[in-house]
């Protein structure tokens, strides 16, 4: 894969469909980057995906719901690869909602707009969505303050923001069929990029909040970079419980980059 690419939507759970594609990153291999639909009472779409694949990420949204009836659009964090088509869905979702915390608002410039379309929710705080109960929460990892992960409480998934992606040598269909090695060398791969604080951590700390993801017993794990992933709960929060011992990841410097464009 030389650019970012749109794959066909999965279904990956009762009512909850993954709009998936795919990042390539040089010399390193490709990134999921996955926004999701909760066709709830009240229906939720997480994260906005890429810009770069706006016409095309409209128009699978769009074959998966009817945007007049989207009624919250919940933002994991304000990184461009989650915020990519924000803008234009809220264009065309006229009674949707845009779920943050006080810090996402500010980041996302969002304290200009209308305040009947923000609506802030810390982590520990639940929201209605008239057929389920929404649990805000803190991810284990994580690259900015405002990240907010959120548990659905009717069909018992977890929906992890940046924690337990993995930057993978190709796309896959599910976790499952990545072999234990890449995944968790892919994972600690990219926990060193996105979580860089994580070299300085008490591991006995981090590992408290790997216990409370646990203790949640979640049947499946939405990453926003990693394929669907049901059933290995214990894969992902061991391969995360080590991921502190990969040293922070630097990346190519210009001569590098220019090597690797040569090449
Ligand atoms: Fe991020
Ligand atoms: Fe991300």
């Amino acid at each position: 894969m030389n650019e970012p690419g749109m794959f066909e939507s999965k279904k990956v759970a009762p009512g909850i469909t993954t709009l998936v594609s795919y990042l390539p990153i040089p010399g390193l291999g490709v990134l999921p980057v996955n926004a999701f639909v909760i066709q709830s009472k009240e229906p939720m779409l997480v994260d906005t995906g890429l810009a770069a694949l706006r016409t095309d990420f409209m128009r699978e949204l769009k074959s998966l719901i009817n945007l007049n009836e989207l009624r919250w659009i919940w933002i994991t964090h304000a990184d461009m690869d989650h915020l990519g088509n924000l803008e234009a869905v809220l264009a065309e979702a006229p009674n949707a909602r845009v779920i943050t915390t006080f810090v996402g608002m500010a980041k996302m410039g969002l304290q200009g707009i209308s305040l009947d379309r923000v609506y802030l929710l810390n982590p520990g705080q639940s929201l209605d969505v008239g057929d389920r109960k929404i649990l805000a929460l803190s991810p284990p990892t994580f690259d900015a303050p405002e990240t907010t992960g959120l548990f659905d409480q009717k069909t018992g998934v977890l929906f992890s923001a940046d924690s337990f992606g993995a930057i993978l040598a190709q796309p896959a269909e599910n976790a499952a069929e990545i072999s234990e090695q890449n995944l968790r060398e892919g994972g600690h791969l990219w926990a060193s990029i996105d979580a860089p604080w994580l070299a300085l951590i008490d591991p006995q700390k981090f590992n408290n909040t790997l216990t409370a993801i646990s203790d949640l017993k979640p049947q499946v794990i939405l990453s926003s970079h990693l394929p669907v992933a049901a059933g290995m709960n214990k894969t992902l929060l061991d391969n995360l419980s080590e991921a502190y011992k990969t040293p922070r990841f630097v990346g190519p410097d210009q001569e590098a980059l220019e090597k690797m464009m040569v090449a």
